[in-house]
């Protein structure tokens, strides 16, 4: 069973995601309604040795060429550094990243590092204490902000920053969170928000869109497209500049998915927290591979069925036309922290 994970439309998925919790610590409006959810009990969960045994055959069947640890919230799990130490063990080389809200990562930064993590990607929607509790509801800004820095300190660069922009909320930040990642380091990427709210409060006039945050960047900055290929990359990259200035001052992202989609060079497969494969984000069905883990079945077994489940990746998400608006678009029924972003 070995070679490249295929769909029917003639992509390859080298980039492997898998949720490792569907618990989180916050509750950001475009993602989890306030009262949190039905967590999955913790026997349903993907064990340490699971989740390595995936990854495994994911690298040595598949080719895949990257693990991206998600949630949820992927600091919830207590056995994140010995995961990480497990991944980067059995498989050297093989870059283990995490995308995370950073509270608690202060503390933990360090020994992810040591344990081999690489990279992390950090939601920041707001440099405005209250916008940040209005938005994520719990958890307070400075521990975000203190993740970020411990994170760098600890080597884990460039950390990449993810801020989705709300109409009303955050969008006027726009302009300053682009300052404050320039001169912090960071790389920053603005994320059009998708309806994958639990609470199914999206609309499409809410979502700020690609060209909006292009023009609200122009406040204070030239941007402009970077020519370098994207290879599967969801960020459209911008050069930016001072406004009228010459030098390149840094770079910033545009993950425009509903607007500008990119699903014609998805590069992705998913596992959830519950071990089953999702071939989108925006999939109906998924494919269990825990229930197989879980008996005698082969690392063989295990293939054919997540090539099986990746032959029917749908062929775009289907937000990109009237869809939307004419009710053709179905929502999937689960929200972005039970996929893992
Ligand atoms: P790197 O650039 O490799 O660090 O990763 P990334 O940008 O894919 O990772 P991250 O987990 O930070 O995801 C950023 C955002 O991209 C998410 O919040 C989603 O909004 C979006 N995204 C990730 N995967 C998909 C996908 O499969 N489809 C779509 N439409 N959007 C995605
Ligand atoms: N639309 C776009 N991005 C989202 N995220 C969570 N929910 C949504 C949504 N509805 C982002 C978070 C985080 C990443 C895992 O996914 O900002 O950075
Ligand atoms: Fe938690 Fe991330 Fe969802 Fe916010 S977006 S509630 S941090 S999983």
């Amino acid at each position: 069973t070995q070679g490249p994970l295929t769909d029917r439309f003639g992509r390859t998925a080298t980039d492997l995601r898998i949720s490792i919790t569907d618990k989180c610590n916050l509750r950001c409006t475009y993602c989890m309604p306030a009262e949190g959810m039905q967590w999955l009990p913790r026997e349903s969960l993907l064990t340490v040795p699971e989740i390595v045994r995936l990854a495994a055959i994911a690298v040595s069947d598949f080719g895949v060429r990257e693990i991206r640890l998600t949630g949820g919230e992927p600091l919830i799990r207590p056995d994140l550094e010995e995961l990480v130490a497990a991944l980067t063990e059995r498989m050297p080389g093989i870059p283990v990243s995490m995308t995370s809200n950073g509270i608690g990562l202060a503390a933990r930064a360090q020994a992810l590092a040591d344990a081999g993590m690489t990279r992390v990607n950090i939601s920041l929607d707001t440099l405005c204490a209250d916008t940040y509790e209005k938005l994520a509801r719990r958890g307070r800004l400075t521990q975000t902000l203190e993740g970020v820095a411990a994170a760098q300190e600890a080597g884990m660069s460039p950390v990449k920053l993810n801020a989705v922009l709300m109409r009303g909320v955050n969008d006027h930040e726009a302009p300053e969170l682009l300052r404050w990642a320039l001169d912090h380091d960071c790389a920053l990427r603005f994320i059009e928000q998708m309806p994958l709210d639990a609470d199914h409060g999206w609309t499409r006039k809410n979502m700020v869109t690609a060209a909006e945050i292009r023009e609200a960047l122009s406040r204070d900055f030239d941007i402009t497209p970077d020519t370098a290929p994207r290879a599967g990359a969801p960020a459209e990259k911008y050069l930016v500049r001072e406004r009228g200035g010459d030098t390149v001052v840094g770079t910033v992202g545009i993950i425009a998915s509903v607007t500008e989609p990119f699903c014609e060079d998805c590069t992705r497969t998913r596992i959830t927290a519950e071990g089953h494969v999702r071939s989108c984000l925006f999939s109906h069905h998924e494919t269990d591979l825990m229930h197989l883990l879980r008996s005698d079945a082969s690392d063989r077994d295990i293939a054919q069925r997540w090539r099986d489940a990746m032959w029917v990746k749908p062929r775009a998400h289907g937000m990109d036309h009237a869809g939307l608006d004419s009710g053709d678009y179905v929502q999937p029924d689960r929200s972005m922290s039970a996929i893992g972003g």
